[in-house]
């Protein structure tokens, strides 16, 4: 039996994890593979955790570890002391990591120090800006890893400028599993919609959580007023993230709220609703980037640089930074890119890493 203790955390993570999970407990290899999941507690509230683990039908986590919030070494140094007491006990052969939270970096670091060979799934993205959390994370987990499972020929080709070549694999992405997986459920069964009284084609939906947007009050305000002007066209709809709205507080900018249609973290099959009907997406998540993408939205990144440079090669995406001026034109004048591009696989991420797993550990 090959044991396997897979650490997650964050929204994203949950996503990634269960496409990967359910190939684990397919009858080819359920007999010999045992897989322990470990939650670290990072995001917390019913609806950035718990509705996942339902919707996406993900086991509940052998351990959650209840780390959450603090600064970023804080929550990082908790993380790694606890995976590490839990790998400890478990002793597992392998430990699956996901993306580029801290949880991620905590994982690969605990893992790594007990000799224990990581898997790091969505391996090689850059965004060259070492300001990042998430670029410090990624650089750190992928140089702690053997096995780097990539999304794409860039990220492969990223690596290799790093000089790691070795255990690399490009597999496609796991997120294109699990838009092919879920887009029909989701049509079917999100009422996002209906709550939210937004006709298919005819709104804009948007999201922000990122450091470098949310942490700089002229940057948020850059975004809110872009957003603002929008609405004044075609409703937006915002799925507010802890983060922004604690900051949106903070900084007394909540008359900013006002024209939009805000609402709590949305479910992730209620997401994948709306990002399918949306005239246009709004955003600063990598993933959402992508889910636009697969889904043929266009897309206005409200960053200065992406990581998913094919969505951009592509026609899709554009990237506008946090100025007013450039998110509004950028939205209102969005238009579709080229169709039929597959930069991210076959939608065969998930198996694929999985035959490379047992390649790797099968006694
Ligand atoms: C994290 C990841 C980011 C990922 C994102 C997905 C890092 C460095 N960043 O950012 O890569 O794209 O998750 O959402 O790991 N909070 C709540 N409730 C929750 C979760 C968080 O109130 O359920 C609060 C936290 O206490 C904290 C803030 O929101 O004050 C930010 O959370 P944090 O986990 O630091 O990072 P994210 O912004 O979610």
């Amino acid at each position: 039996m090959i044991r396997f203790a897979t650490i997650v955390g964050a929204r994203p993570q949950f996503i990634k994890a269960a496409t990967v999970s359910r190939v684990l407990r397919q009858a080819d290899y359920v007999r010999e593979a045992e897989e322990v999941l470990v939650h670290t507690g990072q995001h917390y509230d019913e609806n950035m955790s718990k509705v996942f683990f339902d919707e996406l039908d993900i086991p509940p986590p052998r351990y959650n570890l209840e780390i959450s919030g603090g600064r970023h070494g804080e929550m990082t140094g908790r993380m790694l002391a606890a995976v590490e007491d839990v790998l400890l006990l478990e002793r597992p052969d392998g430990v699956l990591v996901y993306g580029d939270t801290n949880s991620t970096l905590a994982g690969a670091l605990a893992a790594a120090k007990l000799h224990i060979p990581v898997a790091h799934i969505e391996a090689g993205l850059r965004s060259f800006n070492m300001r990042m959390p998430e670029e410090i994370n990624r650089i750190m987990a992928d140089r702690l890893s053997s096995l780097l499972f990539c999304p794409t020929d860039t990220a492969v080709a990223n690596l290799a400028h790093e000089g790691v070549t070795a255990g690399v694999y490009n597999v496609g992405d796991v997120m294109f599993d699990a838009s092919l997986y879920y887009r029909d459920v989701a049509r079917a069964r999100g009422t996002a919609m209906q709550r939210l009284g937004v006709e298919a084609g005819k709104f804009a939906l948007a999201t922000c959580h990122r450091a470098e947007n949310t942490d700089d009050p002229r940057r948020l305000e850059g975004i809110l007023t872009g957003l603002g002007r929008v609405a004044a066209e075609m409703p937006v709809v915002l799925p507010l993230h802890p983060r922004t709205r604690q900051v949106v507080a903070m900084q007394g900018l909540d008359g900013h709220l006002g024209p939009l249609r805000v609402t709590d973290p949305l479910p992730f099959l209620d997401m994948v609703q709306l990002e399918q009907a949306a005239r246009v997406i709004v955003t600063d998540s990598g993933g959402v980037q992508k889910e636009a993408f697969f889904y043929e939205v266009p897309c206005v990144t409200m960053r200065d640089e992406t990581e998913w440079v094919e969505t951009v090669e592509g026609g899709w995406n554009v990237l506008v930074g946090a100025d007013a001026d450039r998110i509004a034109s950028g939205v209102l004048g969005a238009h579709p890119g080229r169709s039929g591009l597959t930069p991210y696989g076959e939608g065969r991420a998930a198996p694929e890493t999985v035959r490379r797993l047992f390649e790797r550990f099968a006694r």
